[in-house]
């Protein structure tokens, strides 16, 4: 099939939501570069937007994928499966955290901390604590909750009435948070560094601070890594370079090095109200995306890919 032909087809069956794609069709990818439908070679700083963490088709990853189709792509979360309780442990062997659910998405990831962190509050504060507090320019998804999360107007217009209980103030402005939390305040939701949003560093006592903050308040502090997390910023999560750790964390992106996954990550207190019927998802944690997941984490880890990351950066 031509390159014009498809480009047509694509301007006519797609829904035009993606509307400034670049106008080639890239058909094959290896380590750090791609080639389109013409033959052409680019080299892909996008990493399809901090997806493809370890490359293109990683041997690693390509034999898991080809093992884990072979072996059982999916079952219900009625059973367990070995490779989603392997990297559940790695990844609390790996971070602050002792409990992780599984989603599809970073959205996904996103929706299950918002509802535990709503869910923490009413039965463990008070009854009336459900509200966010999130940033503008932040960025933490697409669906109706993590849209109005999300603290860029651009995002949200034509799909209101958005979400009830979110507020929103300047990041990196620990003022501006202290001043806007209050009785009702469940947990602040921030990503460390802002993607999206611009890759927005904030002060190196921004983090600490909203720590300290939730910490007086009760409300919990959500870090959407999603974006920053997986070695990106040469830490295996960026909030080690603060020296704090989060309540929750939601990951997604790069943990499968492109198969489709995200993980709300928690301490086991948070994690107690998360009681069985009150959350779930059927893709979430198959065993074909979490034996993915699980050799891209310890290629990550193994290799340590964070490291190198934080060398070529200073280099
Ligand atoms: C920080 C952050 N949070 C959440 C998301 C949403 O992730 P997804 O597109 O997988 O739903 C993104 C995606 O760009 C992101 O950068």
């Amino acid at each position: 099939m031509d390159t014009k032909t498809l480009l047509e087809w694509s301007a006519k069956y797609h829904t035009a939501n993606y509307g400034a794609r670049a106008p080639i069709c890239l058909v094959r990818g290896d380590g750090v570069r791609v080639w389109d439908s013409d033959g052409r070679e680019y080299l892909d700083f996008g990493a399809g937007i901090a997806v493809a963490a370890l490359g293109h088709c990683h041997p690693r990853v390509t034999g898991a994928i080809r093992e884990a189709a072979s072996t059982l792509l999916h079952v219900s979360n009625l059973y367990h499966t070995a490779p989603q309780i392997h990297l559940a442990k790695l990844l609390c062997e790996h971070s602050f955290a002792d409990r992780v659910f599984f989603a599809n998405s970073g959205a996904e990831a996103n929706e299950a901390a918002l509802k535990l962190a709503r869910k923490y509050a009413k039965e463990r504060l008070a009854t009336d604590r459900y509200e966010v507090i999130a940033t503008h320019n932040s960025f933490h998804g697409r669906t109706l909750a993590t849209v109005t999360a999300t603290g860029q107007p651009k995002y949200q217009h034509g799909f209101e009435p958005l979400m009830p209980g979110f507020k929103h103030v300047p990041y990196n402005d620990l003022r501006a948070m202290e001043r806007a939390i209050d009785n009702r305040t469940a947990a602040i939701l921030v990503e460390p560094i802002q993607g999206e949003g611009g890759v927005n560093v904030p002060d190196e006592d921004y983090l600490p601070g909203l720590r300290k903050l939730c910490d007086a308040s009760g409300a919990l502090l959500i870090l959407d890594e999603i974006q920053t997390g997986v070695g990106r910023t040469g830490r295996l999560w960026a909030y080690e370079h603060a020296g704090i750790e989060p309540d929750i964390m939601t990951l997604a992106k790069a943990l499968a090095n492109g198969v489709p996954i995200g993980a709300m990550l928690c301490r086991q207190d948070v994690a107690g109200v998360l009681t069985a019927g009150t959350h779930g998802s059927t893709f979430g944690g198959t065993p074909f995306v979490t034996s993915v997941a699980l050799a891209t984490l310890t290629t990550v880890i193994g290799e340590k890919v964070p490291e190198h990351a934080a060398r070529m950066g200073s280099s």
